[in-house]
């Protein structure tokens, strides 16, 4: 496995694996790699020749006063993980390799990206779907893996491929769980244990919202009180949203009468946790 820190070193290795005949797959994430992130590589490396993992902290989609400086860095131990299940490449670029001076063109998906993590994170997702363009030029890949876990994302990231005619398939991975239920995610390492005990809020929330669907409720407002009313338990948890939503064009639903999801973030003393369910699939 190769660690490639500039453009040019990838895209060489990338070209090379390509000529070969083989099919390219990329994985984009920030690192602190954990068993989310290693369901998509495993996806990745059951349906690609070669396999590209990305790990870049994007400054440009973490906003004024959240976490950029402390987001975990920890490229030995996510080399050893990659290198173990079979990756061909990691591409580590600096920031100036990714952003040099002078750097100003941004990709920006419209109405998708106005709720939900749009709305609480101001600039968010231009950063995320301008450092995903970036990648899919520099990598080509034949398909890129995104997990459900972050399914505004997904869906944003879907949008941008079919509206700029992005020559790749974006394969949806689902949310990997801790035990207990708790959402893999590189921040829960922030949560102290008290939070962490709290945090489970969120996925009993979703759970109890789903077993209303089910049960045959179809009010968007009854599914989303039914998860408010559980996380309100949680003394520290504030609710950002709770929201049922289009499954594809996320927009908010009054009745669930197509496939939807129930998209919720949670902010705790220490850190903002995100979560979904897909209802009705
Ligand atoms: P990051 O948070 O590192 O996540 C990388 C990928 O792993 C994303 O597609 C995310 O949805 C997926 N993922 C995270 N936790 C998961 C879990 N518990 N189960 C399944 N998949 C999970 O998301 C980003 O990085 C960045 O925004 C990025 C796309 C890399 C652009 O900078």
């Amino acid at each position: 496995m190769d660690i490639l820190h500039t453009i040019n070193e990838a895209r060489r290795g990338v070209s090379w694996a390509r000529s070969g005949g083989l099919t390219v797959g990329l994985v984009p994430t920030m690192g602190a790699l954990h068993d989310g992130h290693m369901r998509l590589i495993q996806t990745a490396r059951e349906q690609c020749g070669y396999v590209v993992v990305s790990i870049f902290v994007n400054p440009t989609q973490f906003g004024q006063g959240e976490d950029f400086t402390r987001y975990p860095r920890t490229l030995e131990t996510d080399a050893a993980k990659c290198e173990a299940a079979g990756v061909n490449v990691i591409f580590a670029p600096s920031a100036a390799e990714m952003y040099p001076p002078g750097f100003d063109s941004w990709i920006e998906v419209d109405s998708i990206t106005r709720l939900y993590e749009g709305a609480h994170r101001p600039g968010h997702f231009r950063g995320v779907t301008t450092v995903c363009a970036k990648l899919f030029n520099i990598v080509q890949p034949d398909r890129a893996y995104f997990g459900m876990k972050d399914y505004q994302q997904l869906q944003v990231i879907r949008k941008m491929v079919r509206d700029l005619n992005m020559p790749l398939e974006i394969v949806w991975v689902e949310t990997v769980r801790e035990p207990d239920g708790l959402a893999m995610s590189s921040r829960n390492a922030y949560l102290s244990e008290d939070e962490r005990r709290g945090a489970l809020v969120l996925s009993r929330a979703l759970a109890e919202a789903k077993n209303a669907y089910d049960s045959g409720e179809r009010c968007a407002a009854s599914v989303q009180d039914v998860a408010k009313n559980i996380i309100t338990l949680e003394q520290s948890a504030q609710i950002d949203y709770v929201a049922v939503a289009d499954a594809e064009t996320l927009e908010p639903l009054e009745t669930i009468d197509r496939p939807a999801v129930l998209l919720l973030a949670v902010r705790f003393p220490s850190a903002r946790l995100i979560d979904n369910i897909v209802l009705g699939y």
